[in-house]
């Protein structure tokens, strides 16, 4: 006989818990939490991406594509904040997945997060050697070009590549291993640690619009380039300005409100889950948009879109502005602020194999402890060192955009798999109930999806390819492994 989800996530927790339930303690504020959001949100996306996005996709009009960005967010948002209290393991997409949809959607949700997680990672140490390398030139230190940028670059817009004469990211490889290093070592971000990262890139955010908005030039948001309309460029192509680009453009930035879901991993340690989910994941996620929505308006105000793809476009509008001696503060308050992204991100996928592989989808070695430092070491490192390599020879753009199909994709399943659930075991404790769920489900599933479409074809071919070999591994090994099938219920 199936048994219900119910027994699966008594079974789950149990089996998780097992391990870990009894260090968790429900002392998370809803404040904390919201901390906690905007420390895994802000990041590479808001300090790295926009530039990308306003220079090759939405001009000035990045600022509505952030708040597009916003409104998939919120409505996936709530439907994760539902699964977060219904599903309380220290979870993931993953989990939830596991416990309500079966194996085979667990599986793949669980593979797609390696883009969000692992090469999410690899996005933002790109992110992070494009402000390391400007702040070490600040100290008159020139690092070779060659050392630190991927060998090939990626232009958003056609799929095309082209040289750029570098050879490898060193700055990019060296922050993973050092991160990778650090949770192996059993480094665990600290409430503490995070609560000062969090405030450090709020200043940091307050202090470029406190000393940049007064330059901003309106005529940067009505160009030659577009006299006719406000903020969007004329159209130049698919995905190129106009309100193609500004679709392209909220799929690009999308990159930079991913994390949101961290909070909803803390479910079980919330003090009061059914009222400070929803105040933690949909908090971070309103102060994240306004910031972004006031950073995009004041960035392209100050300097003409087509000079913002950079590494480091925030670090260019203080300098057009001409407050440069603010310049060094503010690039290492951002170099903490990514390294805190990247340790949240590392932190996250060793986790997740480790749950994959305690429910036999992966070998048990991913989920293997160290004696010693008590970490998912093997994983861990095996994840840490792809990434590195990885980060090394790819462009930020190319990986930002796997990143954010990927996410979406999750969100996407996610959003339906709340409404399935409702309808397939409407009786089960939700200590969190999404509002409106007939409107609140099929509009996170509807809005992913529309953000996804915005993405270039190429994109969607790496993800197919991405899913396809997923399913592939899972044929030949998870099916045969599966702790569901061994016990007969799969
Ligand atoms: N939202 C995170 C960032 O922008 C991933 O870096």
């Amino acid at each position: 006989m199936r048994k219900s989800t119910a027994e699966l996530l008594q079974e789950a927790v149990q089996a998780v818990g097992d391990a870990e339930a009894p260090r968790f303690k429900r002392s998370l504020s809803a404040l904390q939490l919201v901390s906690l959001g905007i420390g895994g949100i802000i990041g590479a996306g808001i300090f790295v991406l926009t530039g990308h996005a306003a220079a090759a996709n939405a001009g000035p009009a990045v600022t509505i594509s952030f708040a597009l960005g916003a409104v998939a967010c919120a409505f996936a948002g709530l439907c994760y904040a539902e699964m977060a209290s219904t599903v309380p393991i220290c979870g993931s997409a993953y989990t939830y997945a596991y416990a309500t949809l079966g194996e085979l959607i667990a599986w793949i949700i669980g593979w797609d997060l390696i883009l969000e997680y692992a090469v999410g990672a690899i996005a933002v140490s790109v992110g992070w050697s494009g402000y390391f390398v400007s702040f070490v030139r600040d100290f008159g230190i020139n690092l070779p070009p060659q050392l630190t940028s991927a060998p090939l670059a990626y232009d958003v817009n056609t799929g095309g590549w082209s040289s750029t004469g570098a050879i490898i990211n060193i700055p990019a490889m060296a922050i993973i291993a050092f991160i990778t290093t650090l949770l192996v070592i059993g480094i665990r971000e600290s409430a503490r640690f995070t609560s000062f990262i969090v405030v450090l890139k709020l200043i940091v955010i307050a202090l470029f619009l406190a000393t940049t908005a007064s330059s901003v030039t309106t005529a940067n948001w009505v160009t030659a380039s577009n006299p006719d309309g406000l903020l969007i460029p004329p159209n130049a192509g698919p995905g190129a300005f106009g309100w193609s680009g500004v679709i392209r453009g909220a799929a690009v930035v999308f990159f930079a409100y991913i994390g949101f879901d961290a909070v909803s991993t803390t479910a079980q340690e919330a003090k009061t889950p059914e009222r400070d989910m929803p105040i933690g994941i949909l908090g971070s996620l309103v102060i994240c948009a306004a910031l972004y929505v006031a950073v995009g308006f004041v960035l392209t105000g100050i300097v003409p879109y087509d000079r913002l793809n950079v590494p480091d476009p925030i670090a260019v509008g203080i300098d057009t502005v001409g407050v440069r001696w603010l310049g060094p503060f503010i690039k290492l308050g951002i170099l903490f602020g990514l390294t805190s992204v990247i340790l949240i991100m590392l932190l996250a996928q060793p986790r997740i194999f480790r749950s994959m592989a305690h429910d036999g989808l992966l070998p048990a070695v991913a989920a293997k402890i160290h004696p010693r430092f008590q970490t998912p070491y093997v994983s861990t490192i095996v994840s840490g060192v792809v990434a590195a390599i990885l980060a090394g020879l790819l462009p930020i753009g190319l990986v930002g955009e796997l990143v954010s199909i990927g996410t979406l994709f999750a969100f996407m399943v996610v959003s339906i798999g709340t409404l399935v659930l409702r309808l397939c075991d409407p009786d089960l404790p939700r200590p969190f109930r999404a509002p409106a769920i007939w409107l609140v489900a099929p509009a996170g599933a509807v809005t992913s999806l529309f953000l996804m479409l915005g993405l270039p074809l190429d994109t969607w071919i790496r993800l197919v390819v991405w899913l396809v070999i997923g399913l592939a591994i899972y044929a030949v090994y998870g099916r045969r492994h599966s702790r569901l099938r061994a016990s007969g219920e799969g």
